[in-house]
């Protein structure tokens, strides 16, 4: 679908938009942003398939997730691509199709290891901001309102209690995990805690992010709320447009 396909009416170029889409793992953003992206016409872009990308060449290559230094020389020698697609995004490791190896619990343990380093952020974030640059963007992730696009047309700041976050995860992993529920909120929560106070961008709502939580709502609800905010907000002559500076 075409950017301007099915963006709404609001008197400027939707193509422009960006969407900053925050919060913790199991809050929904995924589930939202792909609904958002679809209905406003936008692409989707999951930031977080960037740092897991790099978490596997870090454990490809052996190297021990807390020496920052060795990070900072593999980072300067990878290249991450997102390629928006429907349902979720071509991840590109040094031109490898990588989106099917991405999303295991190793994976994601390292991904949130190697994003508290600062050099590796400030790389990430240099290529989330060309990857948005022209705008018509959902992007999701735990910075993109504070840090990657303070000026978002819209931000959404989601949450919901860990034990319902914990719960999706777990649902979302099939008829018969090789683990137990109470494993996956453990993981989660630790998640939640090295990405909520790591000293550089630390996981918090953007003053101005208009909060959602999500602990009683099925993810339909939210998605509808989520889809509502926007509507709201994109209808605003004050508020259109003013992503990219
Ligand atoms: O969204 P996700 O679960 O795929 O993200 C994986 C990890 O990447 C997450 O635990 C923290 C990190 N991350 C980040 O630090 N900043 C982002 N914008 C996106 C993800």
């Amino acid at each position: 679908m075409s950017p301007e396909e099915g963006a709404p009416q609001t008197g400027f170029d939707g193509r422009n938009v960006i969407i900053a889409i925050d919060g913790p793992a199991g809050a929904g953003k995924s589930t939202i942003a792909r609904h958002l992206a679809r209905h406003f016409g936008l692409l989707n872009l999951e930031t977080g398939a960037m740092y897991r990308a790099f978490a596997l060449k870090a454990l490809r290559a052996e190297i021990s997730l807390d020496d920052a230094a060795a990070l900072q020389t593999l980072a300067a020698e990878t290249s991450i691509r997102l390629e928006p697609g429907d349902e979720e995004n071509r991840v590109l490791l040094d031109e490898e199709d990588v989106t099917g190896f991405i999303r295991n619990r190793t994976v994601t343990d390292a991904a949130s290891k190697v994003s508290v380093f600062p050099p590796i952020r400030a790389w990430m974030v240099r290529l989330q901001q060309q990857l948005g640059a022209d705008g018509g963007v959902v992007m999701e992730g735990r910075d993109i309102g504070t840090v990657v696009f303070p000026h978002a047309d819209v931000k959404i700041f989601l949450d919901a209690a860990p034990e319902v976050r914990g719960l999706r995860r777990f649902e979302q992993m099939g008829p018969s995990p090789a683990i137990q529920p109470e494993e996956v909120i453990r993981e989660l929560h630790a998640r939640d805690e090295r990405d909520r106070n790591r000293a550089d961008s630390p996981l918090r709502p953007s003053s101005d992010a208009i909060l959602l939580n999500s602990t009683d709502m099925t993810l339909d609800e939210a998605v509808a709320a989520a889809e509502a905010i926007v509507d709201e907000r994109l209808s605003s002559p004050r508020t259109a447009g003013k992503g990219i500076r």
